[in-house]
């Protein structure tokens, strides 16, 4: 076990948002060396500094390897691992398809250790420290990600994924079952070592009322949770919404009736928004989770980053495992670049890495323990290859600064640009 150290690399953490006034990348500022003790960041700035301040610490030498926080992924389906990249299907057809069936394995409890240790394991080779994960229906399957993330000493969110209809049998719940398991695991694992419990309705499609009734009542016993839900992801899937509730002004309304509009509301994919919709996420300070990998796998649009960036909303990166075709945050931060340049707004590098880490840790309103580097946070940390193969090296060859560099890896990387993952100040890989 390390209880200190010093690295020294590219050093990358960000001062504000780059969405804001001004450069995006004078949002950033890289310095020469982080120091790390009992799990914290205790220092940033040049070595001579941090061999100051932890004058007993080991140094390793990165060169010019980029430092950064590590990811965080804002909306995974861990149950999902072994169905990714499932052929063919838009959102409804793909769930009845492949994931459903794959999630009914769930309820045994080996078969749901294997996946979420196989998960992790994925997942932390591709540089990922937190992820906020969607369940099954079966409580073995929270129990099994959460055992799993406590044995690693990781940050984690994740909550039983509630269904009690339009969902095949042995994958439902009903209302008054869902919320007990869900209020019993809240009460097991919300707040146990860095885990934490999210309120997981899947989405309006699979809840009946009564059961969104229910979540809005177990939430707001529990204010400080988190709840994650999907949102506007295709268009028949909002047809549908509209004629399960025919009495809701939109898709979240369906959502807001019940309760379940607030701050700490995760609304995964947001494509299709109407304005009163846009309008009422932004007044809560709801997040809106990108899943651009998801979105163009599914076949379902394109999210108007620039456009509710603008608006000031709230907004985190993910995968979407396994709607998403990829592990990677790397090949994520790719796929929302090309959604920018398909809708006319490509993003900046250091929008980019922001999004991923410090953009998502906002996300889950966890900003000020993961997703930055700073004296204070967590030290969950990722060393970045920027030369990871010979078609990315050549390209970073001829960089003229620190994003040209680093973008070819975000572009072109994947799991051999991992060099190595700190969680909790441990090295992780
Ligand atoms: N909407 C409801 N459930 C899901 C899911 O598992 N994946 C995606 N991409 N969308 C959903
Ligand atoms: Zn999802």
């Amino acid at each position: 076990m390390t209880a200190e150290i010093i690295l020294k690399g590219q050093v990358l953490a960000f001062d504000r948002s780059p969405f804001g006034e001004g450069a995006p990348q004078d949002a950033a500022k890289v310095t020469e060396a982080v120091a790390l003790r009992d799990g914290k960041i205790t220092g940033t700035g040049t070595l001579e500094d941090m061999r100051t301040l932890q004058p007993t610490s080991k140094v390793v030498d990165h060169s010019d390897k980029l430092i950064t926080a590590g990811f965080v992924d804002a909306h995974v389906h861990y149950p999902q691992t072994a169905m990714i990249a499932s052929w063919g299907k838009r959102l409804i057809d793909w769930l009845n398809s492949y994931t459903f069936p794959e999630e009914m394995r769930f309820g045994d409890r080996a078969y749901a250790d294997e996946i979420a240790n196989r998960y992790l394991d994925l997942t932390v080779a591709n540089g990922t420290t937190t992820v906020c994960s969607f369940c099954t229906i079966h409580p073995e399957s929270v129990d099994a990600i959460f055992t799993a993330a406590q044995a690693r000493g990781q940050r984690i969110v994740a909550g039983k994924t509630c269904m009690d209809r339009n969902a095949p049998e042995g994958l439902r719940d009903t209302a008054q079952t869902g919320y007990d398991d869900s209020k019993a695991l809240l009460q097991k694992w919300h707040g146990v070592d860095r885990l934490s419990y999210a309120i997981t309705p899947r989405f309006s499609p699979t809840s009946t009322p009564e059961q969104l009734q229910a979540m809005g009542a177990l939430w707001a016993e529990h204010t400080d949770c988190l709840m994650q839900t999907h949102l506007s992801e295709q268009t028949d899937e909002i047809e549908w919404v509209k004629s399960l509730f025919p009495q809701a002004r939109d898709y979240l309304d369906t959502y807001e009736e019940f309760g379940l509009l607030g701050a700490r509301g995760l609304y995964g994919h947001a494509i299709y928004l109407e304005d009163r919709e846009r309008d009422r996420l932004r007044e809560h300070g709801a997040s809106l989770i990108h899943c651009p990998t998801s979105n163009t796998f599914i076949g379902s649009g394109l999210f108007d980053m620039a456009g509710l960036m603008a608006e000031g909303h709230r907004i985190g990166l993910a995968t979407d495992t396994g709607g998403g075709s990829s592990f990677s945050m790397l090949r994520t931060m790719a796929a929302a670049y090309e959604i920018g340049q398909l809708r006319g707004t490509p993003l900046h590098a250091a929008q980019l890495m922001w999004l991923a880490t410090q953009g998502s840790a906002a996300s889950l309103r966890m900003d000020d323990k993961v997703g930055n580097i700073a004296v204070g946070m967590e030290a969950d940390l990722v060393v970045l290859d920027l030369a990871s193969t010979p078609a990315i090296s050549q390209r970073s060859d001829r960089a003229s600064d620190l994003w040209e560099a680093i973008f070819p890896t975000i572009m072109m990387g994947d799991d051999r640009a991992i060099a190595e993952v700190w969680i909790a100040g441990k090295q992780a890989s």
